[in-house]
């Protein structure tokens, strides 16, 4: 059986050089971080390998500070992968480095978006998760990508997906606001919803987060197998509940990205999900 299998990019041109959602604060940098976020990512690296994930390391370019959050590359599926188009000019720069990195990955690289000659953004697995229970793809719209994303994901992955409209700057990534935990049950932070959709989740969603949990990155989780892997600001009582579900815990610290606006989700790419 193959190990679950992620791609990471190595932040060793990460920082934090402009603003694009309001955990950005660029005057705030410090240089010292960029040695404290290499250390940060190498150990997130070795708590996956350690929970038996396989990390396939690709790395960043001058110029695209933001490369190592490699979940907003496209999404990965039956290897087929659907290169995103991004909805600020700031990471738009990231689309050639990662056609390329796709076709060292040899997936059948998909690009059914720029075809309907219509610039529709879609950031990936960022704001798109596979549900492996419900067998369908939830899509996160309304401040990085649009709602028509969902036509491209239909048709390069052959999947339905449920649009969930999301309303707070703060949780501007899908990836942010819910995971999907690997025995299907789905945490989540209802403020960060619109409500229509918050009411359609609420039926199959049954962790909600607190705000402080949310605003820690609780949501922005990576499940290697049992384990899951996450920001080490997680409330005692959340982590207690993942603990009688069976999982096994292992936070670590990822201020540094926290300071771009991402976490450990973020900083991975699943390369290996399939029906
Ligand atoms: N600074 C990056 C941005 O604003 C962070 C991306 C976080 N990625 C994620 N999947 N939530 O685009």
């Amino acid at each position: 059986m193959t190990p679950p299998t992620f791609l990471m990019v190595r932040p060793d041109n990460f920082y934090v050089k402009y603003s694009i959602n309001p955990w950005m604060h660029p005057k705030e940098w410090q240089s010292s971080l960029n040695q404290t976020a290499i250390e940060q990512w190498e150990q997130l690296k070795t708590i996956i390998e350690n929970a038996e994930g396989k990390v396939i390391v690709e790395y960043d370019k001058p110029g695209c500070p933001d490369m190592c959050f490699v979940a907003n590359a496209g999404l990965v599926f039956n290897n087929r992968g659907l290169l995103s188009l991004f909805a600020y000019p700031e990471r738009q720069k990231e689309e050639a480095h990662w056609h390329d990195i796709f076709d060292r990955l040899h997936l059948t690289k998909v690009q059914d978006i720029l075809a309907t000659g219509r610039h529709i953004p879609f950031e990936g697995a960022g704001d798109c998760l596979w549900d492996a229970q419900r067998k369908m793809f939830w899509i996160g719209y309304g401040i990085r990508s649009d709602n028509e994303a969902k036509w491209p994901v239909l048709e390069t992955f052959g999947q339905s997906s449920v649009g969930l409209k999301l309303i707070d700057p703060l949780f501007y990534h899908l990836d942010m606001a819910m995971c999907i935990l690997p025995h299907g049950d789905i945490l989540w932070y209802p403020p960060a919803f619109e409500s229509i959709s918050g009411s359609w989740i609420k039926e199959r969603a049954n962790i909600p987060v607190s705000v402080s949990d949310a605003l820690a990155f609780a949501c922005n989780m990576v499940a290697v197998n049992d384990t899951l892997i996450f920001h080490n600001e997680m409330s005692e009582a959340l982590q207690v509940d993942l603990i009688r579900m069976g999982y096994t815990l292992r936070p670590t610290d990822l201020s540094a990205f926290i300071k771009s606006g991402g976490a450990a989700a973020c900083l991975t790419l699943r390369l290996d999900n399939t029906l």
